[in-house]
């Protein structure tokens, strides 16, 4: 089965290091070359576009203006954003499964701020974002559709607002503040054009993008419990292999000091606004420790220059962070002598409610533990025959353990066979063969432990928003 390996449970010694030369290894084993076509049509929108160079200039504008400023320079930005899917690609014929999957229904296969067309086969939509969907994980026939990481195309898109289209000859990432040698101002940065990053030392690393918000819908569909926010199934989260230059890279050559604390990286998207409130363009600090520690600038993603969607020219991957703090469409980057905040750190991706700290508890980092089947919501099964049901385990925090499977309610619990080597920079394959015996309605569930000790609960704590869902999740499925 592709690049499967079967691993015994628990035999494995863990390996927390990217291994980078399986990358360009992974990516190939999932493109069938209808994918490939596809691909390469997605990266033909990352060059020049008319009008890129106004968001570039717009943008620089906004920055000096500061962040929750209405001048041109935003203005301008939000004129140049596309609506609608600039290239109609050819959409790669896709195997359908039976169960589950949402039928074709007329509606567009793009969404407004979403540059790459997304196919119902592929992603349920929300609003601004696309999730992927875990039925798509596999062929009509079982067998593996996709690899260790997912195409760029079939890759979740979480976007606040809109995708800018930022023209990549012209454009810079703008580094100041009090944390750099001279501290250089905003008005006189410390400027790296794409080339001035591909001269650096480069890295290729694979990492999950997950947003915090992944699986939120189970808090009221589990719970009862409602919150606000993109009601996410499991399907908020993808792994990819990034290359780029180390943050560290760019911040030594920028002239960082022994006095920085943190770091505000800020994206050239259009603001945030919402409830009535412009909270300016998405930005996130980060301390100076992850920064140096193991945080991408990352310019191509899965062996292709990045594409709109996906932050291009270039973007943060922060490694298993919650995906908030991997800013697309990178802008300006301040590097300060103390905290620095924004509304991403305060009012949002904290956890607020009764059973965490008054006045909210500290701002999110690590993911938690999460586990999903490779199988349409609903799929029927044949009661009468052993099905090897397959899925993927992930943590923030560590290598994945071991995963167990149970298909009556949680009662009883068998150790899935895990198909990779569990690893810290990604999600862990693993399958269980399963016969239903009688017809009738089913739950499955998959429960993983990390190497930390973390498993996953039978219920999540609430908080208001609604993040970092990583209770069991019941999977129905009926035998037939
Ligand atoms: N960066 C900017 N500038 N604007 C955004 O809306 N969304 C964040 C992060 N970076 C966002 C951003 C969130 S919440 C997530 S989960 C990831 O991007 C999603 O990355 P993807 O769209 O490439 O999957």
């Amino acid at each position: 089965m592709d690049d499967e390996v079967r691993i015994p449970n628990e035999a494995v010694p863990t390996q927390d290091t990217a291994t980078p030369d399986t990358a360009a290894q992974d990516t190939a084993a999932q493109d069938s070359p209808a994918e490939g076509v596809a691909a390469r049509d997605v990266a033909a929108r990352g060059t020049p576009v008319p009008g890129a160079q106004d968001v570039r200039e717009g943008a620089r504008e906004g920055a000096r203006e500061g962040a929750r400023s209405e001048g041109m320079g935003r203005r301008t930005l939000l004129r140049a954003v596309t609506a609608v899917p600039l290239l109609a690609a050819p959409l790669p014929a896709v195997p359908l499964l039976t169960a589950g999957r949402a039928a074709a229904d007329g509606a567009p296969e793009s969404l407004p701020g979403i540059v790459k067309p997304l196919p119902a086969e592929w992603f349920v939509r929300h609003d601004t974002n696309a999730e992927t969907r875990w039925d798509a994980f596999r062929d009509a026939d079982g067998g593996a559709a996709l690899g260790r990481h997912v195409p760029v195309e079939r890759f979740f898109v979480r976007n606040h607002t809109s995708t800018p289209l930022i023209d990549p000859d012209t454009w810079s990432l703008e580094l100041f503040g009090s944390g750099l040698r001279g501290a250089p101002t905003a008005q006189h940065p410390v400027e790296f054009g794409l080339a001035d990053l591909r001269a650096l030392p480069s890295t290729r690393i694979s990492a999950l993008i997950e947003c915090a918000g992944n699986a939120r819908s189970y808090y009221l569909g589990q719970q009862g419990q409602t919150v606000p926010g993109t009601p996410w199934r499991l399907g908020g989260v993808g792994s990819a292999s990034w290359r780029g230059v180390r943050l560290a890279e760019v911040l030594r050559a920028a002239g960082l000091t022994g006095a920085a604390v943190d770091v505000l990286p800020t994206g050239l998207d259009p603001d945030y606004v919402t409830g009535g409130t412009n909270y300016g363009p998405v930005r996130r600090p980060l301390p100076i420790a992850k920064a140096l520690d193991d945080v991408l600038v990352a310019y191509e993603m899965n062996g292709e220059p990045l594409t709109p969607d996906h932050g291009a020219p270039a973007r943060l991957v922060v490694p298993g962070w919650v995906g908030v703090a991997s800013i697309k469409w990178l802008g300006t980057m301040e590097v300060a002598d103390r905290p620095l905040y924004s509304p991403w750190n305060t009012d949002f991706y904290r956890m607020f409610g009764p059973d965490h700290p008054p006045g909210g508890g500290a701002p999110l980092t690590d993911q938690v533990v999460k586990s999903a089947f490779e199988l349409a919501v609903g799929a029927r099964l044949a009661a009468d025959r052993e099905h090897r049901l397959h899925g993927r385990s992930w943590s923030g925090a560590a290598a994945v353990r071991w995963v167990e499977f149970s298909a009556d309610g949680g009662r009883t619990w068998r150790r899935a066979e895990l198909r990779d080597e569990p690893r810290a920079d990604g999600w862990t394959r693993w399958s269980i063969g399963w016969r239903p015996g009688r017809p009738g309605p089913y739950e499955l569930r998959a429960r993983a432990t990390d190497r930390r000790g973390n498993t996953q609960p039978e219920r999540e704590v609430f908080n208001r928003e609604g993040y970092l869902f990583g209770a069991v999740v019941a999977h129905p499925v009926t035998a037939v």
